[in-house]
């Protein structure tokens, strides 16, 4: 007997659905492109334990017959092309016919959904078993419900990540979509707590609300338009990330990965921004349908273009004078000359960082060591004190949860959190939702604060912001062990410089040790 056979069809369908569905996120995103390319004008997603216990997602969309939606949990059934030609010009989002099957044979659904003139249906479907179907009363549009995803695949379920993770790619799926289309009201809950609401709004209100209202004055708005290419959207000013998050890219508003994009934005934005972070973006372009492949990958994630070179040249070309026209920023310039040690006035010289906790530099009359924790503790303390910390909007909004009695205290001083570049909303009685937080500080660092602002003393409230500025200013500061790279330390030392030289850290401590010229001669016996 051969070796080779033929696979019976469900585990063909396994196989076929691993490719697109392969984490909760990835039925978010079908189900919701589904809605999107069946018109809808209100779309809700509700999430359990991040998607993996259940996902719903509710349109107010065109819906489907009885007959469409049987024929619609069908391996390559779609009603978005009919001919080889279509596929060459595709403006839905759709168009493999793969998603409701794929989804069907790896999960527990059921698909309620009614047509204008025909009845509504339910149908419930398990590991791709078609089990019940009946009519029922439904209101136009379509509801899918997907439980307990990967029931019959145990090898990937056990991939799947905690709650919070799958929770937040659950999110930035839906951000994506929601990015592009403004005029759509989204809103997705996650165990029934609403985490993103989003009423129909122009494409800059959209973002701003997506990404904080303090963003306004920061971002340059793209409208170009050269042949048949389009691009739209926002780039940032002075806006900053460690990681590639605050970029999207799409094409006819799909979002897509794009090499070639990242790398463009990493050349104009290269005099701009720090080594070794990435800028906000959001790109869209908008270009004939026959000039893009968008089946290049099964989540679509990847596209490709025709003419590759006409298109990166027209972004580059485009955002570089959209930059070039705006006055450049100061600081990151001014570190970029090639002997640093000119850089301070003073006369003061970097010699470097020993331990990874001092800093040695030299200085006219002697060797200043400084404790680089303190000394950045004493900066930020201070910057603070004016009031002077930037705030880096969150990508999505962050939901802390807290005990009650904490969060009615942390209200009590909204105005000077605020003030100190932290921005949140209370979310219920036992949550608050942080909208921006100051550019120093990781969200791990935030959250810490607000447990300890939520148990200070009740007391003279002077005292108690004077607190948490030590708190924000601690919290944020390098620690002891830590690696400063030189373009720091001179910010560092520019700063101590500005502030007067001064020689205690906010608690009292020395940031300093001075020792003179005349000291060390003195030591090793040398005349003076
Ligand atoms: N939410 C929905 N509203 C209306 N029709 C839908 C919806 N979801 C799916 N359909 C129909 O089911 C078909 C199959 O969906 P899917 O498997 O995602 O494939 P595709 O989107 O690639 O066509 C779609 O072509 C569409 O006709
Ligand atoms: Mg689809």
């Amino acid at each position: 007997m051969g070796k080779v056979r033929l696979l019976p069809p469900e585990l063909v369908a396994k196989i076929a659905a691993g490719e697109v569905i392969e984490r909760p996120f990835s039925v978010v995103k079908e189900l919701v492109e589904n809605a999107l390319d069946a018109g809808a004008k209100k779309i809700t997603v509700q999430l359990e334990e991040g998607g993996k216990r259940s996902i719903m997602v509710r349109d107010d969309g065109e819906g489907m017959s009885p007959e469409d939606a049987e024929l619609a949990l069908m391996h390559h059934a779609t009603s978005k092309i009919q001919t080889e030609e279509d596929l060459e010009k595709i403006l839905t989002y759709g168009f493999r016919g793969e998603a409701l099957p794929s989804i069907a044979s790896v999960s527990k659904l059921t698909l309620i959904t009614k047509a204008q003139g025909y009845e509504g249906i339910s149908l419930y479907v398990e590991g791709g078993k078609l089990l019940s179907k009946r009519t029922v009363g439904a209101p136009r549009g379509t509801s899918v419900f997907v439980k307990e995803l990967f029931f019959n695949l145990p090898a990937r379920r056990k991939f799947l990540k905690g709650t919070k993770t799958e929770l937040e790619a659950c999110i930035e799926a839906l951000v994506r979509l929601a990015i592009p289309k403004p005029q759509v009201f989204f809103e997705l809950s996650h165990e029934g707590k609403g985490l993103l609401l989003l009423p129909p709004a122009s494409a800059k209100e959209r973002v701003l609300l997506l990404f904080g209202k303090d963003l306004e004055d920061k971002l340059l708005e793209v409208n170009a338009e050269r042949g048949s290419l389009r691009l739209e959207g926002w780039i940032g000013k002075e806006l900053y990330w460690g990681n590639t998050r605050g970029i999207y890219f799409f094409v006819n508003d799909r979002y897509v990965r794009e090499k070639g994009v990242l790398q463009i934005l990493n050349e104009v934005y290269s005099d701009l921004i720090p080594r070794g972070t990435y800028p906000f973006a959001i790109l869209n372009l908008k270009m004939p349908p026959e000039e893009v492949d968008v089946n290049v990958h099964p989540t679509k994630m990847e596209v490709r273009f025709l003419e590759p070179e006409k298109v990166y040249t027209f972004i580059k070309e485009t955002l570089k004078g959209l930059l070039g026209k705006g006055e450049s920023v100061g600081l990151f310039e001014s570190l970029k000359t090639e002997n640093l040690s000119f850089q301070l006035e003073g006369n003061l010289k970097v010699i470097g960082q020993l331990k990874e906790g001092f800093l040695l530099v030299e200085a006219p009359n002697g060797l200043l060591i400084f404790d680089q924790h303190a000394l950045n503790e004493k900066i930020l303390y201070e910057r603070g004190k004016k009031k002077r910390f930037e705030s880096n909007p969150l990508l999505f909004p962050l939901v802390v949860e807290l005990e009650e009695d904490k969060i009615k205290r942390i209200l009590t001083l909204k105005g000077f959190l605020e003030e100190l570049g932290l921005q949140f909303e209370s979310f219920g009685p036992k949550s608050l939702c942080l909208r921006s937080i100051p550019s120093f500080l990781k969200v791990e660092e935030v959250k810490e604060i607000l447990h300890q602002i939520g148990s200070l003393q009740e007391g003279i409230l002077e005292m108690k912001l004077e607190e948490i500025l030590k708190l924000f200013a601690c919290k944020g500061a390098r620690k002891f062990n830590e690696f400063l790279p030189q373009e720091e330390i001179l910010a560092l030392l520019k700063e101590w410089e500005e502030l007067g030289r001064p020689k205690t850290c906010p608690h009292g401590r020395p940031l300093l040790w001075e020792i003179s010229e005349r000291e060390l001669l003195r030591y090793f016996r040398r005349p003076s």
